[in-house]
């Protein structure tokens, strides 16, 4: 499976939604997650994030780990999205900073 990370919280570009071919993006107030359950390892998502926040699994950089079960538990709490909108008003401010997994309001 596929997850969303750090660079996603408080920026929210949502171009990836667009592209996935099973609509397994799901939304909360300032972050997107992927329901591994729902994901096909297609890897259409990575390229289309601006701040390149989605990786495989296995290729979780090691200081992003606790986003993989944070992906599986919110996704099945969250809505699901499947068309982009707006990015969160402070998404340039907030899109260079890491270490924002305290920051995810659910
Ligand atoms: Fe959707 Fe493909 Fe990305 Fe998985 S890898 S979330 S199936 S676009
Ligand atoms: Fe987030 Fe990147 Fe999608 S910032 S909403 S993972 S395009």
């Amino acid at each position: 499976t596929y997850v969303v990370t750090d660079a996603c919280v408080k920026c929210k570009y949502t171009d990836c939604v667009d592209v996935c071919p099973v609509d397994c993006f799901r939304e909360g107030p300032n972050f997107l997650v992927i329901d591994p359950d729902e994901c096909i390892d297609c890897t259409l998502c990575v390229a289309e994030c601006p701040v390149e926040a989605i990786y495989a699994e296995d290729d979780v950089p090691a200081n992003m780990t606790q986003y993989i079960a944070a992906n599986a538990e919110l996704a099945k709490q969250w809505p699901i999205i499947v068309q982009k909108k707006e990015p969160l008003p402070e998404h340039e401010e907030w899109a260079s900073i890491s270490g924002k997994f305290d920051q995810i309001e659910r």
